[in-house]
């Protein structure tokens, strides 16, 4: 049976597990588990966490929210991992310099800096077990998710690497509008 709730203080272990599968080759999928965790729990109950399980198996996962929450939840992930963060990023050298300019970021604020996105309602991330794809699992998700948003926003956006073909696709076939190409990433939009 098929099964989408929001996530629980026990499932964490196992979205860690699904990240590092999904998005090994991304930035914080290169962190250990520990810290990956640490940073998914800052999350916890504040935002829209919702986990997929068939047969009691978690499948994904789907987080998003107003990015003034999302930001205080990245903010408080740094400021209560900052030793443990710097310690990881040093001994990483493929996310060293990455790392380190993301850590200083958040603590050098530019208020006049522009926001690569209007959309201020975002999906911050959604990952689905490799094993698990291509079965409607995260379209799924995605509806589930737009149903519990639309108390707070009629639009939301996402962003992706501009090489990650496989999520593009799945954007674009859900109903999103590219919003705009950078240099690294695809922003998308999507009327609810
Ligand atoms: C993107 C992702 C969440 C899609 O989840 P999924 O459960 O596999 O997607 P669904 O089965 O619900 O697919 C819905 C549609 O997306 C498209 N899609 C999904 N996987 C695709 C693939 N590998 N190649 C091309 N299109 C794909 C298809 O058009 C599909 O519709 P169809 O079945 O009618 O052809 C999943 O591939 C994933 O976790 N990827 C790695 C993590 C990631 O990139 N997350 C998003 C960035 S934050």
């Amino acid at each position: 049976m098929i099964y989408i709730r929001q996530i629980n203080i026990d499932d964490f272990n196992e979205i860690v597990k699904i990240h590092k599968d999904v998005f090994a080759d991304h930035f914080l999928g290169q962190y250990s588990a520990n810290l990956i965790k640490r940073y998914y729990l800052q999350f916890f109950e504040k935002t829209t966490f919702l986990i997929i399980e068939e047969n009691e198996k978690i499948c994904g996962f789907i987080l998003g929210g107003h990015e003034k929450t999302l930001d205080s939840c990245k903010q408080a992930f740094i400021d209560s991992n900052k030793c443990m963060y710097l310690l990881e990023s040093i001994y990483r050298p493929q996310i060293y310099v990455k790392g380190i300019k993301k850590f200083f970021e958040y603590f050098i604020k530019n208020k006049n800096t522009q926001k690569p996105s209007q959309y201020s309602y975002r999906l911050l991330s959604m990952g689905i077990s490799k094993n698990q794809q291509k079965k409607g699992f995260g379209k799924k998700l995605l509806n589930c998710f737009e149903k519990i948003s639309l108390a707070n926003t009629k639009i939301y956006g996402v962003s992706c690497m501009r090489d990650n073909r496989v999520a593009s696709n799945f954007y674009i076939k859900n109903g999103f509008n590219l919003e705009k190409k950078c240099s690294k990433s695809l922003y998308f939009y999507k009327k609810i």
